[in-house]
């Protein structure tokens, strides 16, 4: 969504702006803009596209707009109305200026309202409305905060708002009204707003979080927090952040996601570190925390998500099922949320988001919340909104995502499922500790295969650029597997079609007779996913189906699987460690397989992988 950075301070304002803007690229935006104070009063440069576009026209620009040591910038992922330079923010209405993230409802009425006390917007945004209601409060004699304030009343739908006005300098307000908003002190003086604590990392880790309903003013001083009905001082304790900034880097690969795809084994050590109690003797030592103590008492399991955080926690059904033998269901949040579920005593329902604050997800735990149900997170990043409002949090340790395809984010979500799996069955007696010792054992080891198989030169790396190279004429995808491998096939067809934009489709292996079978042909390549799991000899004999229709085959399977091997056009094998893993835990070899073909397939194909087209990193509307 929206990226929003605000600044006021020692430093040059374009020092902060443009970095921060550039941290929150990854989200995804359509165009761009900065707004700055110079002595005449706020200018403004802003451009359909590229942040680069901005910057150019500020280089252009005169001396005292470099100089500017307060100001905002933002980029647009486009709402309401088109991509255009006009419709980019920054937003100026008289001698107030804003930039804004999230969805004005009632729009509508606001601009009838807006149009009948005279004012002309020129854009065609919902954003923009906003500053002539600050603008008339402001002319009736409020100062900017109050008129802030008072323009909010009446106002529906969940957004974040940065405002400054030419009559305030050296004043910036920012409003989290649903939308995420952090502020951070800077320790050289002044402060920085923002929507997202990657702009700000840079300067200082302790990172305030605003709540629901909140507004901070920046100034040269700092930063005080206010309720923004009452406007009541309000005290906030930052966040320790332990992000580092090498994290934020691409660390010498050409892409953010080839980056994050190979620091899975890393992040995956880094969550068991963290989720761990070692001195325990249990065969799953999860350390006493409140989340764990929330499962304690579960008879069943909801887990509500979208897209590949809802594939991570249909993976985990897999798991709990089998070894804690405890009912579970997988939920897409968004049904959900509009669903009369009904939910039996002893449901614990567990909300799955990297981000932490995907709307529908942070809607159904806000509402489940309410009707006493214990909700738990898993969530990547602390201080978002899904890790403060459910009951308990089990955090992954994945550092900062940039590409906005999910990868390393997925596997470590995928670890912490399989630590409940795990647990929950302990506590059950559901599987014997001694299977359950063989299961965290084999777990410890996959960090280190993972390593192996992808060095730059490995086997599995070879066979998947081998294969991308082969295909290159494919006009479609599907990926078909059964059991676990149902969830990562469509986990591979949803990170080809985010990423590379082709035709690409997840099917249950025995569902492709009914109905899906027919779009097989020639040019159509199907990634097979079967490992030596439960399921491999049910998934073959759909893959003799497949083949008779001419259809090219890329199969991923165990090394040493020479049948199914015979029966592919192209091959991935699985590490020869991985054979003697519990076959439960081969989902998290499979996946940077179908990582790494979304990858390669994109960057044939030219996309803009780390920034996808109309995607968002972290989805804030519904
Ligand atoms: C795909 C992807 C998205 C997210 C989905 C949920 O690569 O990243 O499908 O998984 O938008 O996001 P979170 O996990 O932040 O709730």
């Amino acid at each position: 969504m929206c990226g929003i950075v605000g600044y006021v301070g020692q430093r040059k304002a374009v020092d902060v702006l443009i970095p921060g803007l550039q941290r929150l690229e990854y989200r995804g935006y359509d165009s761009a803009g900065i707004a700055l104070q110079v002595e005449k009063g706020i200018e403004i440069k802003k451009s359909e596209g590229r942040l680069e576009n901005v910057e150019r026209l500020l280089n252009g620009s005169a001396e005292s707009l470099q100089k500017s040591h307060t100001g905002m910038g933002h980029t647009r992922w486009a709402t309401h109305g088109k991509p255009t330079t006009q419709n980019a923010h920054p937003h100026k209405t008289g001698h107030v200026v804003l930039v804004h993230n999230g969805i004005i409802e009632n729009y509508l009425d606001l601009k009838r309202d807006i149009l009948t006390r005279g004012h002309k917007p020129v854009s065609e945004t919902d954003s923009e409305l906003f500053g002539y209601l600050v603008l008339d409060e402001m002319d009736k004699g409020a100062n900017l905060a109050e008129a802030v304030r008072k323009s909010f009343v009446g106002l529906h739908g969940q957004c974040s708002m940065v405002v400054m006005s030419e009559k305030e300098p050296g004043v910036i307000i920012g409003v989290r009204n649903g939308s995420p908003l952090v502020a951070a002190v800077d320790p050289q003086g002044g402060a920085i707003i923002a929507s997202d604590a990657q702009a700000a990392i840079s300067y200082t880790k302790d990172i305030f979080f605003l709540d629901h309903g909140e507004m901070v003013i920046a100034t040269n001083k700092g930063l005080v927090f206010e309720d923004l009905k009452t406007g009541k001082t309000v005290k906030r304790e930052p966040v320790k952040l332990d992000w580092s900034v090498d994290k934020m880097n691409k660390g010498g690969f050409p892409h953010y996601m080839l980056k994050e795809i190979h620091e899975q084994p890393v992040v995956l050590v880094d969550t068991l570190n963290a989720l761990l109690d070692r001195n325990k003797h249990t065969p799953f030592p999860l350390s006493d925390q409140p989340a764990v103590r929330l499962l304690e008492n579960a008879r069943q399991l909801i887990f509500v998500a979208c897209g590949t955080s809802w594939h991570a926690a249909s993976i985990g059904k897999y798991w709990i099922e089998s070894l804690a033998k405890i009912p579970v269901s997988v939920e897409l949040a968004s049904e959900f949320r509009y669903r009369d579920a009904v939910l039996p005593s002893g449901t614990v329902v567990i909300g799955v988001s990297q981000s932490g604050e995907t709307a529908d997800t942070l809607a159904v735990l806000r509402d489940l919340k309410t009707k006493k149900i214990p909700t738990i997170g898993i969530c990547n990043v602390r201080g978002s909104s899904i890790s403060r409002e459910a009951d308990a949090v089990f955090y992954t340790s994945a550092g900062p995502e940039i590409g906005v395809a999910a990868t390393k984010t997925f596997s470590s979500q995928l670890l912490v499922i399989y630590l409940i799996a795990g647990y929950m069955a302990h506590k059950s007696r559901a599987t014997s500790d001694t299977t359950l010792a063989k299961c965290f054992e084999d777990l410890v080891k996959v960090p280190h295969i993972l390593s192996d198989m992808l060095e730059p030169d490995s086997s599995m790396v070879r066979q998947v650029t081998g294969a991308v190279d082969s295909v290159k004429d494919a006009k479609g995808f599907f990926f078909i597997g059964r059991g676990t491998s149902f969830p990562m096939a469509l986990e591979g067809a949803l990170k080809l079609k985010e990423i590379s934009y082709d035709y690409a489709e997840g099917y249950a292996a025995g569902e492709l007779k009914h109905g899906p079978i027919a779009m097989i042909d020639l040019g159509m390549v199907v990634v097979v996913l079967a490992p030596k799991d439960l399921w491999r000899d049910k998934t073959v004999s759909n893959l003799e189906e497949v083949k008779a229709r001419g259809a090219t085959i890329l199969g991923i399977g165990d090394t040493e699987d020479h049948d199914l091997k015979t029966l592919c056009d192209l091959w991935v094998g699985l590490p020869k460690e991985g054979r003697a893993l519990e076959k439960g835990l081969l989902p998290f070899l499979l996946s940077p397989i179908v990582q790494l073909l979304s990858y390669h397939r994109a960057v044939y194909r030219g996309t803009d992988v780390d920034k996808p087209r109309n995607l968002a990193k972290s989805v804030t509307v519904e």
